[in-house]
C-alpha cells in the first residue's frame, strides 16, 4: 500500500504537525470521556494516541492502529510507560485489496469512540475505510473522522505568484489521489453510511495575524520536503520549486500576511 507522504522524515513531520496544530480540543468537543475503549485509526507517531491514552485513564483503553511499521516503532518510543494501550499493525480497508486485507482483524460492535484523523484525504476508497470504522463502533459508540479543508490558499497578502505555484502543487497532489476537500465531503458520507446525529465541529489547523511561530515554519518546510518529487515536475524544475517554497516559507513569516486554514470533524453515532 503506497503513502503518498511516505518519508524518513514523515514521523518527525508528523509531530511537528502535532506540537503546531493540537488535536485535544477536537477529542473534547466530541465527547471523550474518562473510561472510554477507543480506537486510533491511522495513529501515525502516537503523538495523538499519547493524548487519548490520557484522557481516558487508567480505566479507559486505547487501540492505535496504522499499516506503517515506521510510524509504529516511533508510536512505541512515544508511548513507553503507558499501559492501557496497543499498537496494531493493519489498514483501513480499501476496495480491491485482497480478501485477507478487507477488514482490519479487530472485533465488531467494540469501540466507544472511533477516530481517525488525517487519513481520509489519502485514501482513494472513503466509503470502505468509513464502514470499517463503523463495524468496529459499538452501537450508541462515536465514530470521529477530522480533516483538512483545502489547506495551503488562504492567505493574504497571497502574490499570484505564490497562488500559482500554490494551485500547480495542489493540482498535482489531487493527481496523486490526494483530496485536499475531503473535510467538507464527510458529513454526508456519515449520513449516507447511517450515522446519526451527524455533527461537523470546525477548528483551526492554524490561524495566523503576522508572523508564524517555528513550530509552523518547520511543519511547513518539511511538507514542502517530503513533497519535492512531486512539486519539482509540477512546478517545472528544482530551481522554480525552491524559489516557490522559499517565497512560501517567507509569507508565512512576513509580520503583515494572515493565513489561516481549518479542520473539519465530524462526529456520528452508530445506531
Ligand atoms: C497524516 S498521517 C496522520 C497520523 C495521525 N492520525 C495524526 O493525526 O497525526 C496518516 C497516517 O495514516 C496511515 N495510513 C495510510 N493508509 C492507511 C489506511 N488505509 N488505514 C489506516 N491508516 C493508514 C499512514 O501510515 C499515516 O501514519
Amino acid at each position: 500500500m503506497t503513502y503518498l507522504m511516505e518519508s524518513d522524515s514523515e514521523a518527525r513531520r508528523l509531530l511537528e504537525q502535532e506540537r503546531s496544530s493540537p488535536s485535544l480540543e477536537r477529542l473534547r468537543v466530541t465527547g471523550l470521556r474518562p473510561g472510554a475503549v477507543v480506537l486510533d485509526a491511522g495513529c501515525g507517531p502516537g503523538a495523538i494516541t499519547a493524548s487519548l491514552v490520557r484522557m481516558v485513564g487508567p480505566e479507559g483503553r486505547v487501540v492505535a492502529l496504522d499499516p506503517s511499521e515506521p510510524r509504529l516503532e516511533e508510536a512505541a518510543r512515544v508511548l513507553h510507560g503507558m499501559d492501557n494501550v496497543e499498537l496494531v499493525c493493519a489498514a483501513l480497508p480499501q476496495s480491491g485489496l485482497p480478501a485477507s486485507l478487507a477488514q482490519t482483524g479487530l472485533p465488531s460492535d467494540h469501540f466507544d469512540y472511533t477516530w481517525c484523523q488525517y487519513v481520509f484525504e489519502y485514501l482513494r476508497d472513503p466509503e470502505t475505510a468509513l464502514d470499517e470504522l463503523i463495524r468496529v463502533t459499538r452501537p450508541g459508540g462515536k465514530v470521529v473522522v477530522a480533516d483538512i479543508d483545502g489547506v495551503g490558499l488562504l492567505n493574504w497578502p497571497f502574490p499570484a505568484l505564490l497562488r500559482d505555484g500554490t494551485e500547480k502543487l495542489m493540482r498535482a497532489l489531487t493527481e496523486q489521489g490526494l483530496d485536499l476537500n475531503v473535510g467538507r465531503k464527510l458529513y454526508h458520507l456519515f449520513r449516507q453510511h447511517g450515522l446519526r446525529d451527524v455533527r461537523v465541529h470546525l477548528s483551526p489547523f492554524y490561524v495566523v495575524g503576522g508572523r508564524a511561530d517555528d513550530a509552523m515554519v518547520a511543519d511547513w518546510s518539511l511538507r514542502f520536503d517530503v513533497l519535492k518529487p512531486i512539486g519539482v515536475p509540477a512546478l517545472g524544475g528544482e530551481a522554480a520549486y525552491t524559489q516557490f517554497r522559499d517565497a512560501f516559507l517567507e509569507m508565512l513569516r512576513d509580520e503583515e500576511t494572515f493565513k489561516y486554514a481549518v479542520v473539519l470533524t465530524t462526529e456520528g453515532t452508530k445506531p
